[in-house]
């Protein structure tokens, strides 16, 4: 059975683009047969984190009825399969992200899990990405308009009925003025799936457009990444301390 996991914040820029490509590749590397989807159809930018700006076909053709749901599915070099959306602004108006969930219907059976990169905001466009999960991942900062947006997500999870799995507290660095673990997870009530710390191998990783699980597998960024896929997998985590050598070069093995 094929699983629908939507990554969504409220609040845009707190990670979850990052979140979608690392906890798709860490999964990859698990075994499990993902497909990455762009839902963020006005503003897309998966593509770009792994470097492969322009595609023939896009989740833009397959809303507007011009090509199957098949013919937008491209395989990184990693191995980690995408479905992206234009980067072409001609696109938007034909646009009608309402038929998402026909996309997601003709997909299913077709890998283990879905990871849905959802847009910003509350609006149409990430709802529909909630419309047509099974289960959402609520990426948030530690400071207060991260998490109240996180909050408002919860809730309008909550009208839809949609299973929450959790929390993924990035760009920690347990500073002063961060809010507290605790008092994030008494405002959200649902559990922290894994904090990802602040890292400067994330947007390294990001200019080289290779997820930082990849670029740099032992750094503490791509480590609490791999907690966190193997908690969506139920899997046991092994931590990865690498040598120096790995630390170092970790990008290149
Ligand atoms: N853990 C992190 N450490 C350092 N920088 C990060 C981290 N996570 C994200 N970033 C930075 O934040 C920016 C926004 O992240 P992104 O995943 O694109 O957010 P969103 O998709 O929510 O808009 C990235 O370009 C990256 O540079
Ligand atoms: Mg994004």
């Amino acid at each position: 059975m094929t699983r629908i996991v939507t990554v969504i914040s409220g609040k845009g820029g707190v990670g979850k683009t990052t979140t979608v490509t690392n906890l798709g590749m860490s999964l990859m590397k698990q075994g499990l047969n993902v497909i990455i989807i762009d839902a963020n159809v006005t503003t897309p930018n998966l593509s770009l984190h792994l470097g492969i700006p322009f595609y023939p076909v896009t989740l833009h053709d397959v809303l507007k009825g011009d090509a199957d749901p098949n013919q937008a599915i491209y395989e990184h070099p990693s191995g980690l399969r995408i479905i992206p959306a234009s980067l072409r602004t001609e696109e938007l108006a034909e646009t009608n992200i309402g038929k998402l969930n026909r996309v997601l219907f003709n997909l299913l059976g077709k890998s283990d899990i879905i990871i849905i990169d959802a847009a910003a905001g509350l609006g149409k466009e990430a709802l529909a990405a909630v419309n047509v999960a099974d289960e959402l991942i609520i990426v948030t900062n530690p400071e207060l308009p991260a998490v109240t947006d996180a909050l408002k997500t919860v809730k309008v999870a909550e009208q839809f009925g949609t299973k929450i799995l959790g929390v993924v507290l990035n760009r920690y660095r347990g500073l002063k003025h961060e809010m507290v673990i605790e008092d994030i997870q008494h405002m959200l009530e649902v559990p922290i799936l894994s904090i990802i710390p602040e890292d400067i191998a994330v947007p390294r990783s990001i200019a080289s457009k290779i997820p930082v699980v990849h670029f740099s597998p032992t750094s503490k960024s791509a480590r609490a990444f791999n907690k966190l896929a193997a908690n969506i997998s139920g899997t046991e985590f092994v931590e990865k301390q690498g040598n120096i050598i790995e630390r170092l070069f970790g990008w290149m093995i």
